[in-house]
């Protein structure tokens, strides 16, 4: 992760947030890469610091308690941690969107669905009433909402057409980066795979970026050209799909593999990862996952552990991988 010449990047980025006195370290020293038109499946526990990422990159953190501490995202190869907001009100919505984790908070329950589309477009563009109302129809239309339920509220919709209707709102800009976080924990199988089939055609058709969060493997093996796995506020492996899923070598993606029926590796048992993260409060020295993990080595518990490249393009940060 060398470069800065990729579609976006984020270098070193660290979020800390404030709450009952204390500092809670969410993002600590974390950088990415993605290409343009690439899917990138940013893979973590609850609390690891995902949701934290994503709104940095869009810029909508609530600032307090949250506050970047350090750290660049370059976009294009522009740095938007320092656009003033009137640029970022440009890049939201048109260049970078997002879907929400929780749906239910990102539709307004009082507003009409088509209404509420029809309302981004009139933020971001100049058009005429009529042409604004015709994209919004067009685009529930894409997403497979008839157009005669544009006046319908959101209690009126299914969960799955409910997110239908938060993907037209996040995609009717056609971005260049799409960040999905946990696009579809809330919905059925069935109506996941819809889900997901609608965001693949419409990233397929703009050639937009994605980052897709999630904590199901199962999506980003079917969705994803690259995989960020991420422990404590930071990336701990990182890689090509084949890199990860073949060749999964930090203890904690290796632990996640194995807790996965059908995805075990190796012994093709099942062990769940024990303990939990590690108290985000706690600034510890050495490797965050230390007290889990099963080839913690004395060398371990101090000191910057080095995020390794393995092979080309294949990163791990862990004292002693398994390769
Ligand atoms: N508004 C907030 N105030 C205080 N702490 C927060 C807030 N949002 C998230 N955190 C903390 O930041 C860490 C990362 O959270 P989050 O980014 O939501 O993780 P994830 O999306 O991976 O579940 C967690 O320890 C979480 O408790
Ligand atoms: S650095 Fe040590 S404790 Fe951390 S993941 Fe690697 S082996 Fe485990
Ligand atoms: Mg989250």
């Amino acid at each position: 992760m060398g470069n800065t010449d990729k579609f976006l990047s984020i270098r070193n980025l660290n979020v800390e947030y404030t709450s009952g006195g204390d500092v809670i370290y969410a993002v600590n020293g974390l950088s990415l890469d993605l290409e343009r038109g690439k899917s990138l499946g940013l893979v973590g526990e609850t609390g690891a610091g995902k949701t934290t990422v994503a709104k940095a990159i869009l810029r909508v953190l609530p600032t307090p308690p949250a506050g970047i501490k350090g750290g660049e995202i370059f976009l294009d190869g522009e740095d938007i941690l320092k656009k003033p907001e009137d640029k970022m009100l440009d890049i939201r919505g048109r260049r970078i969107s997002m879907i929400f984790q929780d749906p239910m908070t990102a539709l307004n329950p009082t507003m009409k669905i088509g209404d509420q589309i029809a309302e981004i477009v009139r933020l971001h563009s100049d058009d005429s009433p009529h042409e604004v109302k015709h994209r919004a129809m067009d685009m529930l239309n894409r997403v497979g909402i008839m157009a005669d339920r544009f006046n319908d509220y959101p209690y009126q919709l299914s969960g799955g057409m409910k997110q239908r209707v938060i993907i037209a709102m996040a995609l009717v800009f056609r971005p260049e980066l799409l960040l999905a976080d946990e696009p579809t924990t809330a919905l059925d199988v069935t109506i996941q795979a819809q889900v997901l089939e609608i965001i693949r055609h419409f990233k397929q058709k703009f050639n937009s970026s994605m980052i897709l969060i999630t904590h199901d493997l199962g999506i980003v093996a079917e969705n994803c050209d690259t995989v960020a796995v991420i422990y404590a506020g930071q990336i701990v492996e990182y890689g090509s799909l084949e890199d990860v899923f073949d060749r999964p070598s930090h203890p904690y993606t290796v632990g996640l593999f194995h807790s996965l029926p059908g995805f075990a590796v190796g012994e093709a048992r099942l062990h769940p990862i024990g303990g939990s993260l590690p108290d985000p409060r706690v600034h510890a020295a050495g490797c965050s996952f230390y007290p889990r993990c099963p080839r913690a080595a004395d060398g371990c518990a101090a000191g910057e552990v080095p995020n390794r490249e393995l092979s080309p393009g294949h990163f791990c940060r862990c004292l002693c991988p398994e390769v």
